[in-house]
């Protein structure tokens, strides 16, 4: 179907599942173990409820924020997820240029299948802010080498991943190669059995990957970060602001906030990591309870299983100043190229306008804790 069929993410998702390749599909929506935590993401928005208000003046609504100082037309990024290139060939360029037109900030990732220089020289314009996310080596060395780079092209924060120590257990994953192998197999069986022993040998002495795609990306990775080493580390390295990625439960936010980082994304990878971690919109609605004070002293971001605008706002009721999604920007670049990158954020554009005139409110300053009810129901 043509782009402008596209009425909300899901029916780019839809597409997107048809047209990407089996392994890429596996990589691109597995979670961990059950899966749960990549379920609860998306479901948790839907225990908490609006405190709409009527009477107010919003025919002039302006949906725009700064995250980090730039400006971003709504309070929407793209998080960084790797390997864009499985699902289109011009890969994070689609997201870097759909971003750069639509007016909203891409976060590019350590393992993205263009090089950073690349993604650079796919910007709209030399002023199209870019944000880094950082998968730290466990030499500095080469870190800070990897940091030195990002810098030179002209990246503008860097986002330190910190909940992918180790790669979590995705098991679709890792599965479909395997899976693919026996397609392939019995589609060759049914043309000519004459090798098949061979193949069979071949399978038996195999080697299992048990890494998954995740876990060969990042096996370099430093399984010994820690606040008193690594915050001052990065801090020598690079004047830019620092976000920590990856903050899961308030306890952690607290620590971010003293070690003095200018920002933090509570996630949890999209599920991707620990099973039973909490779903990120709970884990701020707890920061918000417990320690309001956080809010004052850095900025706040979530993502994982944001899909509507209405998400968006609850977030931001909350206390969030934007919010990220990573696999519907990457489901719109391989159904659809730049162009689907463009309509995403259109579609989220308007959602967000809707959802801000129906709540009574005509900027993003206005979304505040009483418009949002935290129910102990889930909807059916
Ligand atoms: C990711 N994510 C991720 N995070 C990160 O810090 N570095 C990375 O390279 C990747 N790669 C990656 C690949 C894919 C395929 C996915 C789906 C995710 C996590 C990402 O930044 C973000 O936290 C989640 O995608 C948010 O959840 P939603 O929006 O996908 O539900």
């Amino acid at each position: 179907p043509p782009v402008s069929r596209m009425l909300s993410l899901w029916d780019i998702e839809d597409v997107a599942r048809k047209v990407l390749s089996y392994k890429a599909l596996a990589y691109y929506a597995s979670a961990a173990d059950e899966e749960i935590t990549d379920r609860e993401n998306n479901r948790s928005f839907s225990r908490f409820f609006f405190h709409p208000r009527v009477m107010r003046p919003v025919s002039q609504c302006d949906p725009s924020t700064t995250i980090l100082g730039f400006k971003s037309s709504i309070p929407v990024f793209v998080s960084g997820a790797a390997l864009a290139r499985l699902g289109h060939p011009l890969g994070e360029a689609n997201i870097t240029r759909g971003a750069g037109r639509k007016g909203i900030i891409q976060m590019v990732s350590s393992n993205a299948s263009l090089s950073y220089a690349q993604i650079a020289e796919a910007r709209v314009s030399p002023e199209q802010p870019l944000f880094f996310q950082l998968y730290k080596h466990r030499d500095d060395r080469v870190a800070e080498e990897r940091v030195r780079e990002v810098i030179s092209l002209g990246y503008n924060a860097i986002f330190l991943t910190v909940d992918a120590i180790v790669a979590g257990n995705r098991e679709r994953d890792i599965r479909a190669p395997f899976e693919l192998e026996e397609q392939e197999r019995e589609a060759d069986q049914a043309s000519d059995s004459a090798d098949k022993s061979a193949k069979q040998e071949k399978e038996e002495g195999g080697d299992v990957n048990l890494l998954g795609t995740a876990g060969a990306l990042i096996a370099n990775d430093d399984l010994d970060m820690t606040w008193e080493r690594t915050i001052p580390w990065l801090r020598s390295v690079t004047k830019l602001p620092i976000v920590i990625k990856g903050i899961q439960c308030v306890e952690d936010a607290v620590l971010a906030a003293e070690a003095g980082v200018d920002g933090i994304l509570i996630s949890n990878h999209g599920g991707r990591q620990l099973e039973y971690a909490l779903p990120c919109i709970e884990v701020l609605y707890r920061l918000r309870q417990q320690r309001p004070d956080v809010f004052d002293k850095l900025e706040v971001y979530i993502d994982g299983g944001a899909r509507r605008g209405t998400d968006v706002l609850k977030a931001l009721c909350l206390g969030a100043k934007a919010v990220g999604m990573g696999r519907p920007f990457l489901y719109a670049q391989s159904a659809y190229g730049e162009e689907g990158v463009v309509r995403a954020i259109d579609i989220l554009e308007r959602e967000i306008v809707r959802g801000m005139r129906l709540l009574g409110v005509s900027n993003v300053q206005q979304l505040v804790p009483e418009m949002v009810e935290h129910v102990n129901w889930q909807p059916v």
